[in-house]
Order: structure tokens, then C-alpha cells, then sequence
């Protein structure tokens, strides 16, 4: 039989776990799985390559509409692609803000013409992320939307979280959480500790984040809604998820590839890359997160991938807006410092993010009839990225030596990304 494109030679995680086999894809979908799928009219040859369920993220700023300088739908689908992801979530705190339907709707048009990763919008908790008073959620909800967050921001307002945790538990929702106490953060550049002493800069104590946590998780318990928390940062925080899990609340729990690969001492240098919310912490927080993950007390990893343009970030350090580019290199990071199997890379990469996120048709192990929604990635291919995709350059990965390298990316049988030539007819 004549596939379409076959991945020869690849460790593919399938229902039976990893074997190595070569993946037959014919009309968008795996046709064939083993070691006589027969001949491909294009062969990448993924020999030595982790090869399983496309990438999900669950926390993509992708800019549109209104700060299309910083990214748009377009390019941060290519940064996407390039980085092995088949979708991604995109955050909701655009100009305008995304808190009602026909502007959730856009974002997922938007995605859909530019076809490379499935782009499904969130939507703000509260009107324009004011914290106030609820946003237009059935709205929302029947525009597709299944995460709400008001990310950049915390819902500071337990009454009004409550109620919102209680009308999106109704519907089956998420209610995901940008957990940084505003009234402990907002003078704050930093993580509060030794690097800010010397500094002398105003820094964020753990606390801001632990606080935040621990009432959502006393809210989550007593509404019975999905709540997720985002881009973990402290230690204290994972043993929170820990054992609240345990009581048996429906919380599930993300880190960014940053907080794994850097700490508070990378500030030290005042390149404001670095500057991200929540704050790059002390080692020990960052080993807590890595060891959580690997455990799967956290259940994602997830960019925040956050960009703004050259002329934001070149500024006195206080003076930036927070965050750095993930989508390129979150991969390399759950594989070079994070040191992921790649039952447990595919498990906290694809899997758990897209069960999160309400995505059936994404993070599917490999078999014969499933979407072939795949990537490839090399685990020891050691690599220094000098550009990206992105709108944006500000990134520390760039010029950064790292290892596992994502080698072609497939969106339901389409080549979305390749890092290495394709020769149709081999
Ligand atoms: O670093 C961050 N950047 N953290 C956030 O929560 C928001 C994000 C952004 O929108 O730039």
C-alpha cells in the first residue's frame, strides 16, 4: 500500500507504550502503524527520534487582536509549529479583551486560516479583566470556549471568584488562575530575596503566589469546579497542588519551561528577558518544580510564551512589561533540563494539556485511525537557536546551547514544520 508520507524508523508512543515502528499517514490520518507499513510517497526518516501526539500548550499569548507589533495569530502559529505543537490555547488578554463570543470567535477563524496549529481561544473570568463582575461566559462557552482565565492578572475578588467558579463548574469549564496576589506584587519587579537586596529592587515574596493559591484551592473545594493553576513558581505551591489533590479537588497544575531552566540569580544581569510574572525564584523553587513535574504533581508544562517587541524590552529593567518567548524551545527544556522520559514528555506535553483544555482530538497516542496530529523530536540532538519565528526576539534561549531538538511537526497528516529536508518519492 502506498501511504501518503511515512516517519520511519521512530520510538512511537502507542497504547502498547514505545515501540519502534514506522507510522504510514494517508488522508489526515494514521493508516498504518509497525514494521511493514510500506512505502510513503515522502519518508522522513525520524530514526533515534521520540515520536508521538503533537504538542498541546495551554497558555500561548498570541497578541491578536489589538498588539500585532509584539505577534499575531500567523506568526505565533509558526513559533507553535516549529516548537511541535498541534494546538495551543490562546490567552485572553488582548486589546480588546477576549470576554465575550464573536471576539472568541475571531481568534479561532483566525487559527483556522492559518492552519497550522488548532487555535482555541480562552476567555476572561471578568468583564475586560476588570475582576469585577462576570464576563459574558454562555457566550463564550458557546463560541468554543472551555478554559476562562484572566491571565496577566489574578481575580483578587473572592465573592466575585466564587461565583464565577460556581457558573463555570455548571457548565463543565475551567476556571484557570493567574495566582499573584496584586496587592503583594504590584510594586514588584522581581522575586523578593537576596538578589533583590542587592539590586535594590522592589521584589515579590513567594507569599504573593502561595496566598492566591491557597484560597483558590478552599474556593475550588467548595464549588466543585475545574480550576487550574498557572505557571507554578514556588516550592510551597507544588506541595498546595499536592495536597489538595489529595483531598481530592479538581485542581490540575502548569510550569513554564523559564521557572525550569532559570532563577532569580539570571536577574542578577538586569537584561530584562528575564523579567517575567510570576518571578524567576531561588533555586530551590525551581528544583521543586522540576521534581514536581517529573512526579506528576504537575500536570503541564506551558510557555506563557509572552512577546513584545525590541523597543518594550530595551528599557531600564523596571521599566518593561513581563515575559519571554516559549512556544520554540519548551520541548527542549522538559527534555534537556527537566530530563522527561518520553512517556512522561508526551504525558505532560500533550496528554494531560489537552484533556485540560477539552481537546478529544489532540493528545492521542499513536494507532492505526487517530488524527495523525504528530511530532517528532530528536531527545539528544544538542542545538543553539539564533532566530525564531516569532514576531518577537526576546527570548534568553536565543544563543542558548540546548538539547532535544523537535524535527517535523504533522497537523492531522500536513507537514506544519520541518527542520530537516523532505524528499517526496524516496
Ligand atoms: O510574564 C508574563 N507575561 N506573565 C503574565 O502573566 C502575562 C504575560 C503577558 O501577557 O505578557
Amino acid at each position: 500500500m502506498m501511504n501518503d508520507l511515512v516517519l520511519r524508523g521512530g520510538s512511537v508512543l502507542t497504547p502498547e507504550g514505545v515501540v519502534v515502528a514506522d507510522v504510514g499517514v494517508s488522508n489526515g490520518v494514521i493508516a498504518a502503524l509497525g514494521t511493514t507499513v510500506g512505502e510513503g510517497k515522502t519518508t522522513l526518516d525520524v530514526t533515534g527520534c521520540w515520536v508521538g501526539p503533537a504538542l498541546v500548550d495551554i497558555h500561548t499569548h498570541l497578541r491578536e487582536p489589538g498588539q500585532e507589533w509584539k505577534e499575531d495569530v500567523e506568526s505565533g502559529s509558526l513559533a507553535a509549529a516549529a516548537g511541535g505543537f498541534g494546538a495551543v490555547v490562546a490567552m485572553p488578554n488582548t486589546m480588546p479583551a477576549i470576554d465575550a463570543g464573536h471576539l472568541a470567535r475571531f481568534i479561532r477563524d483566525r487559527g483556522r486560516e492559518v492552519g497550522l496549529v488548532d487555535v482555541m481561544p480562552s476567555g476572561c473570568i471578568t468583564l475586560g479583566r476588570a475582576g469585577i463582575s462576570m464576563s459574558h461566559i454562555d457566550d463564550l462557552w458557546k463560541a468554543g470556549v472551555r478554559i476562562f482565565t484572566d491571565d496577566g492578572d489574578s481575580v483578587a475578588n473572592s465573592a466575585v471568584l466564587r461565583s464565577a467558579m460556581e457558573y463555570i463548574s455548571a457548565l463543565g469549564g475551567v476556571v484557570s488562575q493567574h495566582a499573584v496576589d496584586p496587592d503583594l506584587s504590584s510594586v514588584g519587579h522581581m522575586h523578593e530575596g537576596s538578589v533583590s537586596s542587592r539590586l535594590g529592587m522592589y521584589g515579590i515574596p513567594h507569599a504573593a503566589d502561595d496566598i492566591t493559591l491557597a484560597r483558590d484551592l478552599v474556593l475550588a473545594e467548595m464549588t466543585g469546579v475545574r480550576y487550574h493553576v498557572q505557571h507554578l513558581s514556588t516550592a510551597n505551591g507544588v506541595e498546595l497542588v499536592r495536597e489538595a489533590k489529595r483531598r481530592g479537588v479538581a485542581v490540575t497544575a502548569e510550569v513554564s519551561p523559564h521557572h525550569m531552566a532559570f532563577d532569580h540569580t539570571a536577574v542578577a544581569t538586569t537584561d530584562s528577558n528575564f523579567k517575567v510574572m510570576p518571578p524567576l525564584r531561588e533555586s530551590s523553587d525551581r528544583q521543586a518544580l522540576i521534581a514536581g513535574l517529573v512526579e506528576g504533581i504537575i500536570d503541564a508544562v506551558a510557555t506563557d510564551h509572552a512577546p513584545h517587541a525590541a523597543l518594550e524590552k530595551e528599557v531600564p529593567f523596571e521599566e518593561a512589561p513581563n515575559g519571554m518567548l516559549g512556544l520554540e524551545w519548551a520541548a527542549s527544556i522538559a527534555i534537556g533540563v527537566a530530563a522527561l522520559t518520553q512517556e512522561a514528555f508526551f504525558d505532560r506535553m500533550s496528554i494531560r494539556p489537552a484533556a485540560i483544555a477539552s481537546l478529544p482530538e489532540h493528545g492521542q497516542v499513536l494507532q492505526v485511525g487517530t488524527a495523525a496530529t504528530i511530532v517528532a523530536v530528536d531527545p539528544l540532538h544538542t542545538w543553539t537557536p539564533t532566530t525564531t519565528f516569532s514576531k518577537s526576539r526576546n527570548a534568553p534561549y536565543i544563543g542558548m546551547e540546548l538539547a532535544g531538538k523537535v524535527r517535523h511537526t504533522l497537523l492531522r497528516g500536513v507537514v506544519t514544520f520541518s527542520d530537516t529536508p523532505i524528499v517526496a518519492g524516496q
